[in-house]
């Protein structure tokens, strides 16, 4: 968003260019994971959907999408323990290679979740996609087989990532000002 672009503390965090060519190494990785068989991929809604059009691009397989809606941060920085579904799967899993896809891994509460949840419908196979992984925020015992950047406890936006809604629509990554390590 422009205005935030125009902050002059603000600095890209990760530029699109690197974003771009992270994703393209993961799609790449996921192709050969799994040769000619085919996909689906499970976009967590809404931080994740822009890392999904993109990932879903870089693959040489199959791919069908759905989209599941979990939220455990209300409108501000802070994760609450509590999380709601406010879309399910549409459509039946079992059976299928299943990708979940995330924009970050934090304290691994959602992804915790959603597995649980897919997994009782028994997919074929089940793996995490994260663009980003904050590891010191980790409460559940939970890694991505997938992971775009490995990052420090920073509160970012942009590239599918709000604050409070905003700044989803930045096509590259910014560190929100003040947000501090907790
Ligand atoms: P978890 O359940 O704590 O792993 O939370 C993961 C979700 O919290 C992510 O899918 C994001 O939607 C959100 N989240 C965590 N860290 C950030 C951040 O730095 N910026 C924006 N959203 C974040
Ligand atoms: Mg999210």
């Amino acid at each position: 968003m422009a205005t935030l672009a125009k902050e002059p503390e603000l600095e890209v965090f990760l530029g699109r260019g690197q974003i771009a060519k992270r994703v393209e190494e993961i799609g790449a990785e996921i192709s050969r994971d799994f040769a000619g068989q085919s996909l689906t991929l499970i976009g967590v809604l809404k931080g994740a959907a822009i890392f999904l059009a993109d990932l879903s691009r870089s693959l040489s397989v199959d791919a069908t999408f759905d989209f599941v809606g979990a939220s455990s941060y209300s409108a501000g920085r802070h994760s609450s323990r509590a999380l709601k579904i406010t879309k399910y799967l549409d459509m039946p899993v079992e059976g299928r290679n299943v990708v979940l896809v995330e924009d970050i891994l934090d304290t691994g509460t959602t992804v915790v979740f959603l597995r649980r949840l897919i997994e009782q419908h028994q997919p074929r196979s089940f793996r995490i996609a994260a663009l980003l992984d904050k590891p010191s925020r980790r409460l559940e015992k939970v890694e991505a087989d997938y992971v775009g950047f490995r990052i420090p406890n920073h509160f970012v936006v942009g590239y599918g990532m709000d604050y409070g809604e905003r700044f989803r629509n930045l096509p590259d990554i910014y560190i929100l000002p003040s947000s501090h390590p907790e």
